[in-house]
């Protein structure tokens, strides 16, 4: 009988969370030098020994040697699908194209597909799983510390349309996520920041006691401690386990996942969805944003927000609107950009707000001058500078 994840991973003593979902479980195993283990975790899961390896040209350059040879000393068949960097991969045309090389490649549907990447690779490969002959298995290799965290686990797939970003896709679980801390050490730390955003975000919608925790180590983690990153990344994933079991689809609980990201989406939307703002600082951002809503709203203590900015300030994120040329900001328009978010619900806007730091709850119950207030603290602060 083949051996499970969970029994290799503790034979190996790698730390592993276990994704409860009836027939689709699956385990995240979290280490470090983990990608060169990787054809030892992947071999037991698989039905056929051939996997099409789904990367872009950053992560080639850095680190597919070394998954080539991990797979080879499991004598495991691989094809290799290199794709670009960047969000504009998540087009119809490239998902097309992708489908395309994996039926010329003769992916089978006892094969797999292992996506090898950050956010974008991850959420196109698992996309093109769920399609390629009515569905194929997937394994996720996260090379980032937003994907580690976040878009990796739980089974969102998909890419955007020129109408939003991520509006065609499905809920598809990986069969296995390997999570190696130490490829997060040649992440540029813009990209280690971004992803520090999700894991602070478990702990404001969650966990006072991890929130306490990064306050002491966040600092360790974001310089590129090891031992930190496993801790880090380890309850984060088994905070989003245990939403994502009691929510897959997102009916309710799910939405928590969403802190900050209502003010985040419009941030980001200004922006282009470019490198002026990448996701996990809107992200950022917006959790900062949602902590004034919920302090003007009389839900959180004001000291808990400032204890938050503190944070971010001390291990170096953005705690304010960047200054960018040739953007002015305007509440107004951000306003208009939430409104335009694929989670407005007969118009009226999803917000996730906080009781004190670990206690989030869901509302649609927030007047419209509150966020206007919100923005607008927000952004006289930077059009002053
Ligand atoms: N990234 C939020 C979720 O997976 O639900």
């Amino acid at each position: 009988m083949p051996q499970s994840a969970s029994n290799q991973a503790h034979e190996m003593g790698d730390a592993k969370v276990r994704v409860p979902l009836g027939p689709r479980s699956y385990d995240v195993v979290i280490a470090g030098n983990l990608l060169q283990r990787a054809g030892e975790y992947i071999a037991p899961i698989l039905r056929k020994k051939r996997v099409a390896i789904v990367t872009d040209e950053n992560v080639a350059k850095l680190h597919l040697e070394t998954l080539h040879h991990s797979l080879s000393k499991q004598d495991i068949e691989f094809t290799t699908i290199v794709l670009p960097v960047g969000e504009k991969t998540k087009s119809l045309s490239h998902f097309g194209d992708l489908l395309d090389q994996l039926l010329a490649a003769k992916i089978t549907r006892d094969e797999c597909l292992i996506a090898f990447g950050g956010g974008v690779i991850g959420d196109i490969t698992g996309f093109a799983a769920s399609t390629l002959r009515r569905g194929v298995d997937f394994v996720q290799i996260p090379t980032t510390l937003l994907s580690q965290v976040d878009s990796s686990v739980g089974g969102k797939t998909g890419i955007n349309s020129p109408h939003g970003k991520n509006l065609i896709g499905a809920f598809y679980q990986p069969k296995l996520v390997l999570a190696d801390v130490s490829l997060l050490d040649t992440l540029p730390q813009r990209d280690v920041l971004a992803g520090y955003a999700e894991v602070v975000k478990y702990g404001l919608l969650g966990d006072f006691l991890f929130f306490e925790w990064l306050e002491e180590n966040g600092h360790a983690v974001v310089t590129g401690d090891t031992a930190a990153r496993i801790q880090a990344v380890k309850v984060s994933v088994k905070a989003k386990a245990d939403i994502v079991a009691e929510d897959e689809h997102e009916q309710g609980v799910r939405a928590l996942l969403n802190l900050g990201h209502t003010f985040g989406h419009a941030l980001e939307a200004e922006t282009g969805y470019g490198s002026n703002l990448v996701h996990g600082e809107g992200v950022a951002i917006g959790m900062l944003m949602a902590m004034m809503l919920s302090s003007k709203m009389g839900h959180i203590d004001g000291q808990d927000c400032t204890r938050v900015t503190t944070h971010f300030s001390h291990v170096g994120m953005m705690a304010q609107l960047p200054a960018i040329n040739g953007l002015n900001w305007c509440s107004d328009t951000l306003l208009s950009h939430m409104y335009q978010d694929k989670k407005v619900d007969q118009g009226k806007l999803t917000f996730i707000l906080m009781k004190s730091i670990g206690n989030a709850f869901v509302t649609q119950n927030v007047e419209k001058q509150d966020i206007l207030d919100v923005l607008d603290q927000f952004t006289n602060h930077t059009n002053k500078e």
